[in-house]
């Protein structure tokens, strides 16, 4: 048996430790634990890293081997998944639970060559993660001058061929010994601070172009802490992508393929605070409105033909002015909002068709869309937790970024798992990015992490949200290959409707909400499971049918008794303060412009009573009428205003209850 541990020892090039490595024996090798290494006095990082990669390896290794006659239905040849392997495609695994003893190992595929002395791969093994619909890898950014000033320690270790990440968390005993604790995780691809935009681009985002290019909708997102590089990132990706899609089109028209036709189009918005604004359209603010066929439209977004690079990058340089950016303590030029830029391949109208159209329906016919690539830089993730903070603005931003996270998380899972009902509405960003994840889809999330052992927490939270969605996606990997479920058939049917409707409804010239009756469909499960009080949904509607009542915003009379229902109804009232603030000021607005045609009227009446013989009973009488209907307008608006102070006050009442019941 001592075999196994010496010939591990020698392949990951462990030799300076093979005499007490192979002393402990295969059991002792496997039941290796980070404190045990302490005090085996291997310290140095990359020996660490290596010798628990082996106990995993030796760990999977003995599991397999017990397992391995049990249930070979299960399995499929290792020359099948080859590929997969050589790739390094793994799955996830928690050092931690592994070391409870809880491993699930027998899925992990160690990489590396089948004859060397590494675990063997000769043996059958199992069904390999098969193309999914997400994607998600993690890019670890290099120390900045802050860090290196403050001598921070650079406690993240990746390794590319077997697509593992590990974080070495230093901690501290109640003896106050010090000791470090690793936590593993495994995804589609990891890259280190060396790697650069471009080789990202090459493996994450030129995969999606060919994909979009087969009549398709790809997303991109980046995730992660404040400072961990999501712009940076992102920002390149949109340009290059443009390019390939660009010269892409230029080559079908060579060779004569339909797709020679296509035109690309850019659009750009942000979610901020649950607003949505027109980064290409100096900061129009934007309505997020369901039309009478449930299609989401984001009305007003104006989109930009892309005519040739140069015109893409200054068009992209205008909208990276435009977002909205604010001073973190990770970084100066800091997002404060999920930024959304959207490439769009529309083939463009045939006038005969577009004329017979018209005459036949009556309705506009516009480009159809062929594709779509969006690519979304998140907020910071870690301000998320930003709701027990002192100014309620950043409270407010807080709340509904963590919203969105969440919600985003719930729709991959939906999505992946096949389900009938996908949350969409959770969130302002779920619900645009709606039409994006419906059909045949994929989706790539770049996790970016800050090397840094001050970000250790906010690292290891991205790695765990990273890991549930991914993890998400590989219980369900039968419906995302084999034929569709009846679920993801339907929702590819309506995915083509949606195309459908978009011909219509994204005409630029046309404005859309002229043309359509918003109705609003059912709120989610989520909110309704809080509020009573209308959302900010209810009120965008109400304002654009012109018809809203006078709402009785309020969160009902339940009082949360955990700290769970206190973030929860807090979630809630902010989605409520949201929509009553696009109210008040929608109200004020019409006031001022009565006010204004009653001092117009007001003139009229004072040259009349001037002129000889006017009566000044009829002028009294007009001054009553004009001072009743400034006293009933003005006290309108004292309602709404007394109304939103209170929820300003129940907001702050909610946000300290939070915050006591987070402090122990
Ligand atoms: N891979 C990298 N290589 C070199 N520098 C990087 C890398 N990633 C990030 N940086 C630098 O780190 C700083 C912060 O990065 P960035 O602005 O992309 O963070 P962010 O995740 O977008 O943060 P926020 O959520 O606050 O907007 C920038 O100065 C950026 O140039
Ligand atoms: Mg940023």
């Amino acid at each position: 048996m001592l075999d196994v541990s010496r010939r591990a020892v020698r392949a990951h090039g462990l030799a300076r430790y093979r005499d007490v490595l192979v002393k402990l024996g295969d059991d002792g090798v496997r039941a290796l634990t980070s404190e045990k290494l302490d005090e085996m006095e291997i310290r140095d990082v990359a020996d660490r890293s290596r010798v628990m990669r082996m106990v995993r390896e030796m760990r999977v290794e003995a599991k397999r081997s017990t397992e391995h006659d049990e249930d070979e239905d299960k399995y499929v040849d290792v020359e099948a998944r080859k590929d997969d392997i050589e790739s390094g495609a793994t799955k996830n695994v928690d050092e931690r639970r592994m070391l409870d003893g809880q491993e699930r190992s027998p899925e992990i595929v160690p990489a590396g060559d089948a004859g060397s002395a590494a675990p063997s791969l000769k043996k059958v093994m199992p069904a390999p993660r098969a193309q999914s619909k997400i994607r998600v890898s993690v890019r670890k950014r290099p120390l900045n001058g802050k860090e290196m000033t403050k001598k921070e320690r650079d406690i993240c270790t990746s390794d590319a061929a077997a697509s593992e990440f590990t974080v070495w968390e230093p901690k501290v005993k109640v003896d106050l010994t010090r000791f470090v604790e690793s936590h593993a995780f495994a995804f589609d691809a990891v890259y280190d601070a060396s790697v650069s935009n471009d080789e990202i681009y090459a493996s994450e985002v030129e995969p999606l172009v060919n994909f979009v290019l087969e009549r398709a909708n790809a997303t991109c997102f980046a995730y992660g802490q404040t400072g961990s590089g999501k712009t940076y990132t992102m920002q390149p990706l949109p340009g290059r992508a443009a390019r390939d899609f660009l010269s892409a089109v230029d080559q079908f028209r060579d060779s004569d393929d339909a797709r020679g036709n296509l035109q690309l189009w850019l659009s750009a918005f942000e979610i901020y605070g649950g607003r949505v604004f027109d980064l290409l359209n100096a900061r129009r603010k934007l309505r997020v409105l369901e039309d009478s066929k449930s299609q989401i439209c984001v009305v007003g977004l104006q989109e930009h033909c892309v005519v040739g690079a140069e015109a893409f990058d200054k068009l992209i340089e205008r909208g990276a002015k435009a977002r909205c950016v604010g001073c973190t303590g990770a970084n100066s030029e800091s997002s404060r909002s999920h930024a959304i830029l959207q490439l769009v391949l529309k083939r463009p109208v045939d006038q005969a068709k577009a004329q017979h159209a018209a005459f036949t329906t009556g309705e506009p016919l516009t480009a159809e869309i062929f594709g779509k690539l969006s690519f979304i830089d998140l907020a910071g993730s870690e301000r998320g937790a930003d709701t027990t903070d002192n100014d309620r603005q950043t409270r407010i931003e807080g709340a509904e970024i963590n919203k969105s996270l969440l919600a985003l998380k719930e729709c991959i899972r939906a999505l992946d798992s096949g389900a009938t009902h996908v949350p969409f509405r959770g969130s302002k960003l779920t619900e645009v990015l709606r039409d994006s994840f419906l059909g045949d889809s994929r989706t790539v999330m770049i996790a970016n992490v800050s090397p840094a052992e001050g970000s250790c927490e906010h690292t290891l939270n991205t790695l765990r949200y990273a890991d549930r969605v991914r993890e998400l996606t590989r219980g369900s990997e039968t419906s995302t290959t084999g034929s569709p479920t009846a679920s993801t058939a339907g929702l590819a049917r309506r995915h083509r409707q949606s195309m459908q409707t978009q011909r219509r409804s994204s005409m630029p010239s046309t404005p859309r909400h002229s043309q359509s009756t918003f109705t609003l469909a059912s709120t989610t499960t989520r909110l309704e499971s809080r509020a009573s009080a209308p959302s900010a949904r209810d009120t965008d509607v109400a304002r654009c049918t012109s018809s809203a009542p006078l709402a009785t915003p309020g969160l009902g009379t339940v009082e949360p008794t955990s700290r769970e229902e206190a973030v929860r109804a807090h979630d809630a009232l902010i989605d409520v303060i949201l929509g009553e603030e696009d109210t008040i000021i929608a109200e004020h607005r019409a006031h001022v412009e009565r006010s204004m045609a009653m001092v117009r009227r007001e003139m009229e009446f004072l040259e009349r009573v001037d002129e000889p013989g006017s009566g000044v009973d009829a002028y009294l009488d007009d001054l009553e009428t004009v001072l009743a209907e400034r006293a009933e307008d003005v006290a309108r608006l004292r309602e709404r205003v007394d109304r939103f102070r209170a929820l300003l006050r129940q907001e702050e009442a909610l946000s300290a209850r939070v915050s006591s019941a987070a402090t122990p």
